[in-house]
């Protein structure tokens, strides 16, 4: 579907065949990202790795990203740190006497893995701090993912002051700019000589004079706080979805656990090599990433020339947004696609590389997601301790039917409500 919105043309695919197009046959030609404001403003002109122009920096970006914290060897390495957040995490919902708000656990728990594997260290050094930062994220979120008149009709800028979405910007930026230049100020001032993390890799480069690229402080903040961004939000969506399906469909509940516990025998943490055997939890993350893929329309990408798709003209600066919410869920590639059957995963190859077009969670071409082996280790560990540990119902009398699943609107869909949850520890 092509739409004129305002001066900008903006191409809508929902299908796995045009997605196909766009991702791959001409992914040379669809791998840049649109000019926004928003993260113009809160990314320091864009320079974050995910919507920095198609280009020398972009690629050099996604190179140092993958080498120094996405590679498989770095995602091993970080093992103790999402042990230790596990164990963390197990520890604090048992101490809780009634129900908890496992939203805003697991969030807190994706946030600290990404932050201590980033910065060596907690990204806030208190509970208001770490409010401010996630009420931030919620509202860059949801900023970035509303259509907002200015990206469209460009004389209408002044529109963002009257309804007041420009203080909000303004007050997102400062917030996350105060936290990132903390963490900078920190590293600076501290002993060269300690292990580096990934903020000392990047300040290093500055005093290298074989570095093949040279960051500046902007460019450094935007390129960290960017990796804790698409690392939060993404994965802890995906455990509070897989909890909530899990809920909400007690036979596929009664499974996993019984397929969980049954490799974990009597140790009280399921390690990260015992998830390797466990099917069909591997089956429910997959199934949970087709109904509720946590960045639903990917991010959008826009065209570098003129071309042709199928018999379709699109011009150059076309915007393209991939739905792939609608792909998980369409009916000529999917059965019963609005059901939740991890089962339909089990004697399947299909993966999270972005080969099959109609399964693209993570994306698929130059601009996919680097960071799927971070994500499914951090996300299958926790979500298998849970399971352990725990049995989960709803408070008082709901049944899992009562659950509400509606989605929240932003870049990403959180759930609209949070998850509370009573945690029984297991018998
Ligand atoms: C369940 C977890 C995650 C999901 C579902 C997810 C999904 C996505 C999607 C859909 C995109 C856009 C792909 C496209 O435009 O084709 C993306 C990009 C990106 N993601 Fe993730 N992501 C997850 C976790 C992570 C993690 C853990 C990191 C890093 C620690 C990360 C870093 C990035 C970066 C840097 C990009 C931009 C890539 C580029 O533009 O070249 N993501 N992700």
């Amino acid at each position: 579907m092509l739409l004129q919105i305002g001066r900008i043309p903006t191409l809508i695919v929902s299908s796995p065949v045009m997605a196909e197009q766009v991702m791959k046959t001409q992914d040379h030609i669809f791998a840049n990202r649109p000019t926004n404001k928003i993260m113009e403003k809160i990314f320091y002109g864009q320079k974050n790795t995910s919507f920095s122009q198609y280009g020398e920096y972009w690629r050099q970006a996604k190179k140092m990203i993958i080498l120094h914290l996405l590679s498989n060897k770095k995602v091993q390495s970080i093992q103790p740190i999402r042990d230790d957040e596990v164990t963390l995490l197990l520890r604090r919902i048992s101490a809780s006497s009634c129900s908890v708000n496992l939203s805003e656990m697991i969030r807190d728990t994706t946030n600290n893995v990404v932050s201590r594997a980033i910065l060596g260290k907690y990204l806030a050094s208190d509970k208001k701090k770490n409010d401010e930062f996630h009420y931030s994220l919620n509202k860059a979120m949801e900023l970035i993912g509303e259509f907002r008149v200015e990206d469209f009709f460009p004389s209408l800028a002044w529109l963002g002051k009257l309804t007041g979405s420009s203080d909000l910007v303004n007050e997102v930026y400062r917030i996350i700019d105060g936290l990132s230049s903390a963490v900078i100020d920190d590293h600076v001032a501290r002993d060269k000589a300690e292990k580096p993390d990934f903020v000392d890799v990047l300040l290093r480069l500055q005093d290298d004079p074989n570095a093949d690229i040279v960051y500046t402080m902007d460019e450094i903040k935007a390129i960290f706080m960017d990796l804790i961004a698409a690392a939060t939000d993404t994965s802890y969506i995906t455990i509070e979805w897989a909890m909530a399906e899990l809920v909400h469909n007690p036979e596929a509940m009664e499974k996993v656990k019984e397929e969980i516990r049954g490799i974990a025998g009597k140790k009280s943490m399921v390690e990260q090599h015992d998830t390797n055997k466990m099917y069909y939890l591997k089956a429910v993350l997959k199934e949970v990433l087709r109904l509720h893929p946590s960045v639903p329309m990917l991010l959008p990408r826009e065209s570098m020339e003129d071309t042709k798709i199928l018999d379709y003209d699109i011009p150059k600066k076309c915007r393209v947004i991939v739905n792939a919410w609608a792909i998980g869920r369409h009916p000529d590639y999917w059965e019963m696609p609005e059901e939740f059957q991890p089962e339909r995963f089990l004697n399947s190859s299909m993966n999270y590389k972005g080969h099959d077009f109609q399964f693209i969670p993570f994306g698929a071409g130059r601009r996919a997601c680097p960071g799927i082996a971070f994500a499914i280790a951090t996300v299958e560990l926790l979500l298998a301790n849970l399971l352990n540990h725990f049995d989960w119902k709803l408070p008082g009398e709901l049944r899992g039917e009562d659950l509400n699943m509606d989605e929240a609107p932003g870049l990403t869909t959180r759930r609209k409500m949070s998850l509370v949850l009573v945690a029984e520890p297991r018998s």
